[in-house]
């Protein structure tokens, strides 16, 4: 409901402004079909006037403007509400406990969302608004019209309305489930459809793509066999629902027939507001099939929004400057029932470089996302300067604090926008860290320069083009702690080693913590931290660990036989 309410409160006034439209147009159509009951019966008598013309004429006039104004707050809340409800699935990815964004999957993920963005929206507007400023009013002013030519015929068409009711919630019993299966098949779908799309090489050279297409065509057949059947029972409904009307209007007849009690005015006063009393009951029932369905597709995109946020996002103390020493007290972690590390301590000074090594697995990647304050420790504490990261604001800290992972996100942009985000800097400063972070002739063979699109992931770069873009970031950044997750591991030699002599370089009085399996790139890191299964073996300088400690010893190794 919170969800709803949140949205609603943003367009009270247009909400509030359409659902008065609906029911003065209600009102007016309930009085038409009664006041056309007056003109059939004076034209009978020959005692039409020119004015009872006119009160007709304006009435429908005044309905036909009336409908058209309506269009305006009709179209704006149905398009609004539905951006609304996408835009806060966006907002809240930006708020998202990290532990739980990692357990989503993209394709189900944005299926989730436009399946619970259209049912939010056809339950609010198509539902509740249409409830309440078309369907009820309808209901009431033709009940009201048709009581005042005949009380019992109301009477039936109330008893009339109990039944379709029933009858519509056995229906729906059997509709939930062909519901939940649609909802079901659609995510996997677009699973499938979205991997394929960005696994391309991978998909294509290991021949998967033909096992994806198969398993989409039988999620894709699902959905058709199951929105048919649902389309049918619904069609079905429907049906037998007419004939139910035409029965009544059949009956109506025969016993104004029969009684000889009504005036052809009354008789087709009374057809034409049944069908207004009825079409609306109609009409509900279909939205009210509808809504109940959308609830289990809303529900599902409700559960994303209700999941944890990290609190500490925004909240907590506030650091206005930091030194960049970081101490790890006794940190113990595991991811469910794996557990990563038990009591690991260790201290950064600030402003000195240290470099995590190890076997793959060991845990290095977590330590870092633990600085980051993106996953937490299950005990122990991480201090920055003086500060308990678990109580610092994360915003504020993520001033200090810089980032470049083994992946290198580059994202669907210009090359320009890749570097220095949205920050206002000249081309000129850009292209010298090109130079730096060794792109020149990269750079210059580009004939639109620093407005090249880079594709999605950077798909149009090399992997150690990607990584050197992601590094120029570095530059334009005052973080206090810099991390490089394995920031060069896609570039050659000798790249490398041009690279992190500029990035160090330009790095130097900051707190630098650099992970790296080729260990030739730390020879001159202040402290190297060597870890196995989250433990840590080895803590020295370079030539220390390689004089004293065997595991460093067998990991170099490793990296000269490479
Ligand atoms: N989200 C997760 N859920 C469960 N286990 C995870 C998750 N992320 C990482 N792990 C596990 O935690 C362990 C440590 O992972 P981590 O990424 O820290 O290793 P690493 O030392 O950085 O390895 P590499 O050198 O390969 O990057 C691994 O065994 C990994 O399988
Ligand atoms: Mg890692």
């Amino acid at each position: 409901m919170k969800h709803y309410l949140e949205i609603l409160k943003k367009k009270k006034l247009l909400v509030v402004i359409y659902i008065l439209l609906g029911i003065v147009v209600a009102l007016l159509n309930a009085f038409s079909a009664s006041y056309f009951q007056k003109v059939l019966d004076d034209c009978g008598d020959k005692t039409l006037s020119i004015t009872t013309i006119c009160i007709y004429g304006f009435v429908l006039v005044l309905i036909c403007c009336l409908n058209y104004s309506d269009e305006y707050p009709s179209c704006k809340l149905s398009q609004s509400i539905y951006l609304e409800f996408k835009l806060k699935a966006f907002r809240k990815m930006s708020t998202i406990d990290y532990r739980y964004y990692q357990l989503l999957g993209t394709g189900n993920l944005i299926q989730k969302i436009e399946n619970g963005a259209n049912a939010g929206k056809s339950i609010l507007f198509d539902f509740y608004f249409r409830l309440f400023s078309e369907l009820l009013p309808s209901i009431v002013f033709s009940l009201i019209f048709i009581a005042n030519i005949d009380k019992n015929i109301m009477i039936y068409i109330v008893i009339g309305y109990v039944l379709v009711f029933v009858v519509t919630n056995i229906l729906l019993k059997y509709l939930y489930d062909i519901k939940a299966h649609i909802l079901n098949n659609e995510e996997v779908f677009n699973k499938y459809v979205v991997r394929g799309f960005m696994e391309l090489i991978v998909f294509r050279t290991n021949k998967k793509f033909k096992h994806e297409i198969g398993k989409t065509t039988i999620a894709s057949e699902e959905i058709v066999k199951s929105k048919t059947k649902m389309r049918m029972i619904h069609e079905a409904f429907f049906a037998i629902f007419a004939l139910f009307i035409t029965l009544i209007k059949v009956i109506i007849i025969y016993i104004s027939w029969k009684n000889n009690e009504l005036s052809v005015g009354d008789l087709v006063a009374l057809l034409i507001l049944i069908d207004k009393a009825y079409s609306p009951i109609a009409i509900f029932n279909v939205l009210f099939v509808q809504y109940k369905l959308d609830i289990s597709a809303f529900r599902r995109y409700t559960d994303l929004l209700d999941m944890p946020d990290d609190v500490r996002l925004n909240s907590g103390k506030i650091v206005n400057s930091i030194e960049g020493n970081i101490h790890f007290k006794n940190v113990c972690f595991s991811y469910e029932d794996k557990n990563i590390f038990k009591d690991l301590s260790f201290d950064i000074p600030a402003g000195s470089s240290v470099a995590f090594v190890g076997e793959s697995g060991s845990g290095k990647s977590t330590i870092v996302k633990q600085i980051m304050g993106l996953i937490k420790p299950d005990a122990g504490s991480i201090y920055v300067d003086r500060n308990d990261l678990s109580e610092l604001n994360l915003n504020k800290f993520y001033n200090y604090i810089s980032y470049t992972s083994q992946e290198s996100p580059i994202f669907d942009g210009t090359l320009r926008e890749n570097i220095i985000f949205d920050k206002d800097i000249s081309d000129e400063a850009i292209i010298e860290v090109l130079e730096r972070v060794g792109l020149t002739s990269f750079y210059s063979d580009l004939p639109k320069g620093l407005h090249t699109e880079v594709g999605e992931r950077g798909v149009m770069l090399s992997g150690g083009e990607r990584q050197r873009l992601a590094l120029a970031r570095v530059f334009f950044g005052d973080a206090k702690i810099v991390i490089l997750d394995e920031a060069t591991s896609a570039m050659d030699n000798i790249t490398e080693e041009l690279v992190m002599e500029n990035v160090m370089q330009f790095l130097k009085n900051k707190t630098i913590i650099t992970i790296a399996h080729r260990l030739g790139t730390i020879k001159n890191v202040d402290k190297i931290y060597a870890f196995k299964d989250g433990k840590i073996v080895g803590v020295g300088d370079f030539k220390e660990l390689l004089d004293h400690n065997q595991y460093f010893g067998q990991l170099w190794n490793a990296t000269m036989e490479n």
